[in-house]
């Protein structure tokens, strides 16, 4: 029997963006040689604090960009470059969940016709059919009673109804891959467990896989399989979630956990600066340099290859803790 394929498999992936610095052309690398897998049912966390890249990775993946360099590959196809018909047809099987539910809907359109529009474009379906296969999509996303939430506006919905539309939407074309960006970020804190309990459930349901991407340690540890850690546009730890929570070898992931409350190894850390990381195309060292407690001269020179330290558990880092 052959092993069962990834899903996803990201490799070298590398966006760069124009900017202007100091009068000059520049480029900022968000994403710098970024390479990951997600295998079939995974979710994979991917955690970073704001302006790590998390969400450029996210839309090249949904192909909302193009990647400068690198492969990105879905179920053996490689979707790098691909347009027309062919990135139609991709967008069928990978959707997204974005962080501001308000803003992804269009105010003008009711419930039942953020939905409709999808299912009627992707499936087969016809008048009662297609009723049907709506009402239970609204109830399976817990947007009940369906007859009374089916003919509103976003504006007359609580934020966690809103994700839930998104949510029902991107369900529609019947997806293999999510990606969910920062989707409960907005939210009260109090309805934050509903939405991720739902995309959990929905992940056995659909057969689903995720990119969940999250600045929050705590969720991205309920919901994902494995966590990546990212900082500057780079990877800086890679390792099934609970492995990563216990025995974190990155002094970020380090810091990133003493930060959680209720978390095991919450110990006290050196303080750093908080300066946001350089991502400047061309710059040199780890990007954590400038914060790091443990910085010395190498890290400062050359950027640390991310390593295996344990089966399933990567770090890249020059002075790991393990
Ligand atoms: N289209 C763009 N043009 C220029 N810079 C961009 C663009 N999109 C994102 N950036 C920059 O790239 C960096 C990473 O952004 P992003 O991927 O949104 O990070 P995160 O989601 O982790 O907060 C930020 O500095 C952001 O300002
Ligand atoms: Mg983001």
């Amino acid at each position: 029997m052959s092993e069962s394929p990834g899903l996803v498999a990201v490799s070298d992936l590398y966006v760069r963006f124009p900017i202007r610095s100091k009068g000059k052309k520049a480029y900022i690398t968000p994403v710098d040689h970024v390479s990951f897998a997600i295998e079939r049912g995974e979710v994979l966390s991917l955690v970073g604090e704001s302006g790590s890249g998390k969400t450029t990775i996210g839309k090249a993946l949904m192909r909302i960009l193009e990647p400068t360099s690198g492969t990105i590959t879905v179920a053996q196809r490689d979707v790098t470059h691909i347009r027309g018909n062919a990135l139609v047809e991709y967008r069928r099987d990978v959707q997204m969940i974005f962080q501001d539910p308000f803003g992804s809907l269009n105010p003008v359109r009711t419930v039942e016709q953020h939905v409709m529009f999808p299912l009627r474009k992707h499936r087969n379906l016809k008048d009662a059919a297609l009723q049907e296969a709506l009402e239970s999509l609204l109830e399976r996303v817990g947007l009940t009673p369906v007859a009374e939430i089916r003919v509103k506006n976003p504006h007359e919905l609580s934020g966690g109804q809103r994700q839930r539309v998104a949510i029902a939407r991107a369900l529609a074309v019947n997806p293999k891959f999510l990606v969910a960006d920062e989707p409960i970020s907005m939210l009260d804190v109090s309805i934050r467990a509903g939405i991720l309990r739902l995309m959990n459930d929905l992940k056995a349901d659909y057969n689903l896989s995720y990119l969940y991407i999250t600045h929050d340690l705590a969720s991205a540890r309920y919901f994902g399989d494995r966590i990546m850690v990212m900082y500057g546009g780079q990877i800086m730890e890679t390792a099934k979630s609970n492995e990563l929570v216990r025995k974190p070898a990155h002094p970020y992931t380090r810091l990133l956990l003493a930060a959680t409350p209720g978390n095991p190894v919450r110990q006290a850390l050196p303080e750093t600066s908080n300066a946001a990381p350089n991502l400047l195309e061309g710059r040199k060292g780890c990007p954590f340099a400038d914060r790091c407690p443990f910085v010395t001269e190498l890290c400062r020179e050359t950027a640390p290859q991310l390593l295996s330290v344990d089966a399933a558990h990567s770090v890249a880092c020059h002075h790991p803790i393990v």
